[in-house]
């Protein structure tokens, strides 16, 4: 049983799995992207509920350019229509949006549709739904270190005294952008196991829980089965509890 009292705080999910599901159902790779968007909907939901604090997405990372433009145009379509139909919902509900990656090169409906969305739900103060977009783990820590130098340069920091702080508040999850801090556990699903390029610094002390359901397979239910692995792993190796700093 999940324990309601021990939910993280922040919880990361790799959203792996919806071109395979399309095949397995014989329909275009898009529909397996909508039914991704249907998962990621109860996610949401379910977390909501359960009273996690963030909740983060991989919805599209620095290299799913390289898909066919079809498809990237068609992913980016559907953030569009998750925001026109859910954010009444999503605001409703007291959650949060903000976005973790370069948006300044979305196309410009996706930016529009990201921006009212984040302009929207600002001021909500329940779970707070960060997707990454156009993200990519290396990339971020890349522009942390550039503007360091460039801090170092201009003599406002000395390069001997940065720390680890200096560099997590510069990244996308930090205080000067989403400021969801460290993800407690991190969720992939459809039974890779890789980061790829997700959360590279952050995930220093996090749990990995890796599932074999494809992402549209991925139910409430199979994420309550997921946070249970987490909270068991804690349990069984302590020193750490979920709501210590993430
Ligand atoms: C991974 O499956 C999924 C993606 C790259 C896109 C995720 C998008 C959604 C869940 C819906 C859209 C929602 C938003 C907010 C943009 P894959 O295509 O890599 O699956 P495969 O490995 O089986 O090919």
């Amino acid at each position: 049983m999940l324990d309601k009292e021990r939910i993280p705080r922040h919880v990361a999910i790799i959203m792996d799995g919806n071109g395979r599901w399309a095949t397995k159902h014989g329909v275009p790779r898009l529909a397996g992207h909508n039914a991704g968007m249907k998962a990621m909907k109860e996610i949401v939901k379910r977390s909501h509920e359960l009273g996690v604090q963030h909740l983060t997405v991989y919805a599209f990372s620095t290299e799913n350019w390289k898909r066919s433009a079809e498809e990237v145009s068609g992913i980016f379509g559907l953030l569009v229509t998750y925001v026109e139909s859910e954010l009444r919902e999503i605001s409703e509900n007291n959650v949060r949006i903000r976005i973790m990656g370069d948006t300044d090169a979305l196309p410009e409906k996706a930016l529009k549709a990201v921006n009212k969305a984040i302009n929207n739900t600002a001021g909500n103060t329940g779970l707070q739904f960060n997707i990454a977009l156009n993200y990519g783990g290396r990339e971020e820590i890349r522009r942390a270190a550039a503007e360091l130098a460039e801090e170092a340069k201009a003599g406002r920091i000395d390069p001997d005294a940065i720390t680890d702080e200096d560099i997590s508040r510069r990244l996308f999850t930090g205080e000067d952008h989403a400021g969801c801090g460290d993800p407690d556990v991190i969720i992939r699903t459809s039974g890779e196991e890789r980061l790829s390029n997700f959360l590279l610094w952050q995930c220093a002390y996090s749990e990995f829980v890796f599932v074999d359901d494809l992402w549209p397979d991925f139910t409430p239910e199979r994420y309550e089965e997921a946070l249970e692995i987490y909270q068991n792993r804690n349990r069984r190796y302590g020193g750490r509890t979920p709501e210590k700093k993430g």
